[in-house]
Parts: structure tokens; C-alpha cells; sequence
């Protein structure tokens, strides 16, 4: 592929935030919820252009914490997609060898949708190739609080000394643990925020924002972003 970018510097780990499906839809005056189906469609397709680009690991912003603040039937369209995605998606997922990790806290979801997402890790488990990260009923500050209390748990039963918390210690108690720090953090339509996702993971992270809804991002908008990357000068608090 002649166009192709040509990635300057390293690239590991991309963070999504898949934002504007709702307006995508509104524009075409079709209902929110096909705006989420048409969204869940591109999640596969924006993972291949990833792996195409060498990228490992793939976080993708599916529902967060304060998204229950949504109607019922939004809600329900939602998670009947993200289930048909794993369903349709997991014998391609196996085949690239991807691990699926699913970061928040799934409790709170319908028995279905959770059983879903569990097969979906027991199943890609031992695949070490690829990590693809959803994000579902996530919230970056109930993440920090659940390992707060993992770890103060710990401390109280005598397993762990005050002295042992570090950075390191730290993340391995965040749902996302094992993974890298983002190195990308792109969020689509126009929307210039984190919204709660992944502070502490994004914390050195490059930050591109494209005005493209998240149902029209498609290899023009993702390799926009590369380029934009390229340019950027990581110093992680150094001289460059
Ligand atoms: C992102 O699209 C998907 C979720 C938040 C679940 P939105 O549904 O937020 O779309 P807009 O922002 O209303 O256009
Ligand atoms: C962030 O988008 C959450 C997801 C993409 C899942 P929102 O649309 O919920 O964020 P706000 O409300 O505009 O900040
Ligand atoms: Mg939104």
C-alpha cells in the first residue's frame, strides 16, 4: 500500500473513546440506537487497521459509568450490539490470536450480556498476539476507588506493607492491569475531553481529537491520527 504512514515512533497501546454515534444517526434522521449499531461495526474493522500498523494493544470506551444516566431502550440497543460483536467477532478475534480483557465493572450488567463477555475472555485467554480492551461500565475514578480498596484489603489482612504500594503495584489493581500505558488517546466527534476514562493510564499519552463521528472513522480519519502522532514530541518530563 504505497500510502501507507510510516510510523515514527513507537506505538503500542491506542486508547478510543467511540463518541458521536447518537449524532451520526440524528444527521440521517434515523433513531440513536442504529447509530450504536453502525458504531459496533466499525470496532472490528478499526482493530485490523491497528494490527496492520503493528499496534498490540487496543482499548475501546464502550459504556461508561455515567452512561447508565441513558434511557432503558438506548442502554439495552447498546449491549445487544456489543453481545452480537462478540458472538460475530470471536472466531476472527482466535484466529489473530487477540485476548479480549474487559475493563470495568461487569457486575452491574444484564446476566446475558456478562456471560458474553466472560466466554469471550476464558475462550481468548491464552492469546498472545493482540489485547483487545473493551471498556464496559467503566469509569476511570470507580476503577481507582475498586483498587484503593483491593489494596488497603490487603494492608488491613497483613498480606501487604505500606511500603509495597508503588506505581507498579498500583496499576496491577486497575482493571486494565498487565496492560501498557496508552500511548494514544483518540476520541472522535469533536468532543475535546476524557470524559473518566483511563486518567492514570493516559497519563504521557498523545491526545488527537477529530471531528469525525465514531460511525465514520474509518482508514483516512485512523491514519489522520497517525500522522498527527508523528509529529508529536514525546518527552516525558526529559529534554528532547
Ligand atoms: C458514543 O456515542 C457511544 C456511547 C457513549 C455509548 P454517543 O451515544 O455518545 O453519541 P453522541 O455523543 O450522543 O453523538
Ligand atoms: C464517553 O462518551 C463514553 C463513551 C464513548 C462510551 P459520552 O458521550 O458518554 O461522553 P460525554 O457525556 O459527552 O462527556
Ligand atoms: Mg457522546
Amino acid at each position: 500500500m504505497e500510502n501507507k504512514v510510516q510510523l515514527l515512533q513507537p506505538l503500542t497501546h491506542i486508547a478510543f473513546i467511540m463518541d458521536g454515534n447518537g449524532r451520526w444517526a440524528k444527521k440521517r434522521g434515523l433513531p440513536r440506537y442504529l447509530g450504536h449499531k453502525e458504531g459496533c461495526e466499525r470496532i472490528i474493522e478499526v482493530f485490523d487497521l491497528c494490527k496492520e500498523y503493528g499496534v498490540k494493544v487496543c482499548s475501546f470506551y464502550a459504556f461508561s459509568t455515567e452512561n447508565w444516566n441513558r434511557p432503558k431502550d438506548e442502554i439495552r440497543h447498546l449491549f445487544n450490539y456489543l453481545e452480537a460483536f462478540f458472538k460475530r467477532e470471536i472466531d476472527h478475534l482466535m484466529r489473530d490470536g487477540v485476548r479480549v480483557v474487559i475493563s470495568g465493572d461487569m457486575s452491574r450488567l444484564p446476566v446475558k450480556t456478562q456471560n458474553t463477555c466472560k466466554k469471550a475472555i476464558e475462550q481468548t485467554k491464552n492469546n498472545t498476539n493482540y489485547v483487545m480492551n473493551i471498556c464496559l461500565n467503566y469509569g476511570s475514578r470507580d476503577e481507582i476507588v475498586h483498587a484503593s480498596k483491593e489494596i488497603a484489603t490487603e494492608v488491613k489482612e497483613g498480606s501487604l506493607k505500606i511500603d509495597d504500594i508503588t506505581e507498579e503495584l498500583f496499576s496491577n489493581h486497575l482493571y486494565t492491569k498487565g496492560l501498557p500505558d496508552v500511548d494514544l488517546m483518540i476520541r472522535t466527534s469533536g468532543e475535546e475531553r476524557l470524559s473518566n476514562y483511563l486518567l492514570w493510564q493516559n497519563a504521557y499519552s498523545e491526545f488527537v481529537f477529530t471531528p469525525v463521528h465514531w460511525p465514520d472513522f474509518k482508514r483516512d480519519a485512523f491514519e489522520d491520527a497517525l500522522k498527527e502522532y508523528n509529529n508529536r514530541q514525546r518527552r516525558f518530563g526529559g529534554l528532547k
